[in-house]
């Protein structure tokens, strides 16, 4: 693979791939020295056009731990305020020598363009409401792992909850879900689901909350909302929000996913912390394993990742 830009992109061979490959590098993390020199030489540059925390730590985590460099390119500093174009900043940190640009922007679509200017391998860290790879791939691992299942998800029952329409998470979500074969199933006011999807739709969350293994609570991205889709966010909840009463009606099994930064007191109405099904930690920490699964695929070839720092 030279990009990850998508899941649909990469197709099943690879996401099962990486998986297993995030399994080596959740060992290399336990280790009381986490760090490998498999990418020593390589240089990885965060491009990040909005904000994030999770995505943008765990991928310079990631890449320490690989020993590769990591440049941190930060909008609000650069050369952006004084009118550079996307292009030419891209162009201005290639010939500086990168070998990975790890992309976030508003518009759909920039890893491509960003990848028509580079010889870079381009990984997509969210693309407007298009894409996030890597946060499937690390729901991916995240279930597989607290299931304790393989690379198929046969049989298994996710809902994935809230707010699709603008959900770049939701897509790559039920890309990579149903790619494993899980029946996944979206719950949402009609106002918050796009025109077309591929999957069933619910609009009554009590109606299935007792047979799902996953529940996938999604943000209400109020930055995304220029119009007003639902009544009131108290609304939302009282429908949609992970409440107590919910909480309790969820299987002993089932996993409560989030993946952040959480609307409490909205689409999360309980303390997950309090719940014993929710993984949201181990998602953020898992995202660093499969991070570094996609560096080492897109960059490591030829090294070696059993040797030691
Ligand atoms: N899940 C996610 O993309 O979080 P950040 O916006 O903090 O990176």
């Amino acid at each position: 693979m030279k990009h990850f830009r998508s899941v649909d992109e990469a197709g099943p061979d690879a996401i099962r791939r990486l998986l297993d490959l995030a399994d080596h590098m959740a060992e290399v993390n336990r280790r009381p020295n986490p760090k490998v020199p498999a990418l020593r030489g390589k240089t990885v540059c965060n491009v990040f056009f909005e904000d994030s925390t999770r995505t943008r730590l765990s991928f310079e985590t990631a890449a320490k731990r690989l020993s590769a460099d990591i440049m941190n390119f930060a909008v609000s500093s650069s050369s952006v305020n004084k009118g550079e174009s996307l292009r030419d900043t891209i162009e201005t940190i290639a010939a500086m020598g990168v070998d990975a640009f790890v992309i976030r922007h508003k518009s759909s679509g920039v890893p491509w363009q960003v990848s028509d200017w580079t010889r870079a391998s381009v990984i997509n860290a969210g693309d407007g409401w298009h894409a996030h790879p890597t946060q499937a791939l690390l729901d991916c691992y995240t279930i597989r792992t607290a299931l304790n299942r393989t690379n198929s998800f046969d049989g298994l029952k996710i809902a994935i909850v809230g707010d699709i329409k603008h959900s770049r998470v939701a897509r790559s979500d039920i890309s990579a879900f149903t790619m494993l074969g899980a029946d996944v199933t979206l719950v949402a006011p009609r106002t918050l689901l796009p025109p077309e999807t591929t999957v069933p739709v619910e609009t009554n969350l009590d109606d299935i909350i007792e047979d799902l293994d996953v529940i996938y609570l999604l943000r209400m991205q109020q930055e995304r909302m220029t119009e007003s889709l639902v009544p009131s966010l108290r609304e939302y909840t009282t429908r949609f929000g992970l409440t107590p009463e919910r909480a309790r009606r969820l299987p002993e099994h089932a996993l409560i996913m989030h993946p952040g930064p959480m609307n409490r007191g909205v689409e999360m109405a309980v303390d997950p912390s309090e719940l014993p099904g929710s993984v949201i930690t181990q998602q953020v920490t898992n995202g660093i394993a499969v991070r570094m699964a996609v560096l080492f695929d897109l960059l490591g070839s030829g090294s070696n990742l059993e040797e030691n720092e």
